[in-house]
């Protein structure tokens, strides 16, 4: 009776599995709309969800049409005009793979779960350990992202700090009261989640200390060593230092070996947050940027963004695994202390997760299916696509560049003809009008308190000439709404 409910070994219920993903696959295909986004409001689009969510009789065949609404009013990451964020256009391979990563279902946490899947997984840790320099002591585990990735940085660098420092066990006895006195040090530019983390630790957001950045957006060291001389001085601790390896806004590569040496020499535990950067790795020409990630006593990197792998898809890389030994938890159902006696390897130990995705394998499958080679060649034209948006930026009278891009971000302005406008609302409703018009997903952040475009370039399949015709449609969009703000 449920027989073509689930995939089995019976021919009908293969049949059944078949169709239903060739049906899927097929409204995919035929629904995605040409333009970035249709433009739709909120208030639109909960008028087309409207339907039942949970009928009492349910049917197959409607699917289709249902599905449709859903694709042709998704944000399309594959489109040139798509340009907003870190998030990227998925290969091929690895959206098969997310078929396979269903279909088989393995769950991480427990080698019973999950054989070859966790020697995979921890293959692929391994392996890409030695790629960022990583000694033998070193590990890690697949996370949902850099938000995760950068909290077990920050988690376990507070646990061995409160450790070494006092010989205490946050996992046992809770946060001690002198925990008032750490600090954690980033940079002005570094990502929100530092603060998140923060506030999740029971550190509070507080104990962010953030530092002064140079003209490229770089952590200054000078400013670096003074925050911590001031520590010092006032009896604060710091607990660890956040080097970023390209921002969100700027692809901006912090002083690694630089940030390294002060760390430590200051007692401060090293997290890279490499979530978008990390992608260098594996990048010929670009390569050198990420000097001195081997010295991080923990590593973020995102596999969801310059690597093109659906959310979520992302590494935890730790330089002494033994690290883990304070998040470690047993639980006789799962991962029992004779395990770890006999050799089975639970991975649920270096995990946040219980339940987790066999994420590894579309990372893997896209490995097999690319090759290191276009792998890079790849990353590097993404690069090159920036600059060339930053040129066409440069070359365009009312657009004004805000940096040189060091990854594949561009940050910008539109400057207003008239210096009695208001240019900061203007650059925000020329980008609110670009994506209700359904011209153009575009980025928006503030440099200095001014409100500032943002190219996230991430698709290398875009062309130089697409690049530089949306940059013109950027400038002649704000010049038509400069018009129409002046006759109004
Ligand atoms: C530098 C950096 N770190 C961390 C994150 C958070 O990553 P995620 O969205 O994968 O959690 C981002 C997201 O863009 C990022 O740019």
């Amino acid at each position: 009776m449920f027989e073509s409910e689930f995939l089995t070994a019976t021919e009908e219920s293969q049949e059944a599995y078949r169709q239903f993903i060739a049906r899927v696959v097929e409204t995919i295909c035929s629904s995605l709309p040409a333009q970035s986004y249709r433009g739709k409001t909120a208030t639109e689009l909960a008028t087309l969800i409207d339907s039942e969510i949970f009928p009492k009789a349910g049917s197959s065949r409607e699917i289709a049409g249902k599905l449709a609404t859903i694709v042709s009013n998704s944000v399309v990451v594959t489109h040139p005009q798509t340009v907003a964020h870190l998030h990227c256009p998925p290969l091929v391979s690895a959206l098969a793979a997310e078929v396979v990563i269903s279909t088989l279902n393995q769950s991480m946490d427990s080698f019973d779960q999950a054989p070859i899947a966790t020697l995979l997984e921890q293959k692929l840790i391994r392996w890409l350990c030695v790629e960022a320099g990583m000694p033998d002591t070193s590990g890690g585990t697949f996370t949902t992202g850099g938000t995760q990735s950068n909290y077990m940085g920050l988690l376990l660098a507070r646990d061995a700090f409160l450790q070494s420092q006092w010989n205490w066990s946050a996992q046992k006895a809770g946060l001690p009261p002198e925990t008032r006195r750490l600090r954690i040090l980033c940079s002005e530019v570094a990502h929100f989640t530092v603060e998140k983390s923060a506030s999740q630790l029971g550190l509070g957001t507080d104990a962010v200390v953030r530092v002064a950045v140079d003209d490229r957006f770089r952590m200054k060291l000078s400013a670096l060593e003074a925050s911590l001389r001031q520590l010092r001085a006032e009896g604060l601790l710091p607990l660890a230092v956040v080097a970023t390896a390209g921002t969100t806004d700027f692809g901006s590569i912090d002083p690694l070996p630089e940030i390294a040496s002060l760390a430590h020499a200051a007692g401060a535990w090293l997290h890279v947050d490499a979530a978008y950067g990390g992608a260098l790795l594996f990048c010929r020409r670009h390569r050198d940027k990420l000097a001195g990630i081997e010295a991080a006593d923990s590593l973020s990197i995102d596999f969801h963004k310059l690597f093109w792998q659906p959310i979520p898809c992302s590494t935890f890389l730790l330089r002494d695994q033994h690290h883990f030994e304070s998040m470690k938890l047993h639980a006789d159902y799962l991962n029992p202390e004779s395990h770890e006696v006999s050799g089975i390897p639970d991975l649920v130990t270096s995990s946040l997760l219980t339940s987790r995705r066999f994420d590894a394998l579309k990372l893997w499958i896209s490995f097999q299916a690319l090759g290191r080679d276009k792998l890079s060649a790849m990353i590097e034209r993404t690069i090159d696509l920036a600059a060339c948006a930053a040129n066409a930026v440069r070359n365009t009278p009312r657009l004004h560049l805000l940096h040189e891009p060091e990854l594949s971000t561009v940050v910008f302005r539109y400057l207003p003809s008239r210096a009695d406008l208001d240019a900061d609302n203007l650059n925000a409703e020329l980008r609110q009008l670009l994506f209700d018009g359904g011209i153009a997903v575009v980025g928006h952040t503030r440099v200095h308190g001014r409100q500032c475009l943002k190219f996230t370039c991430m698709n290398p399949t875009v062309s130089e000439s697409q690049m530089e015709s949306l940059v013109r449609t950027v400038a002649q969009q704000g010049e038509q709404l400069e018009r129409e703000w002046q006759s109004s």
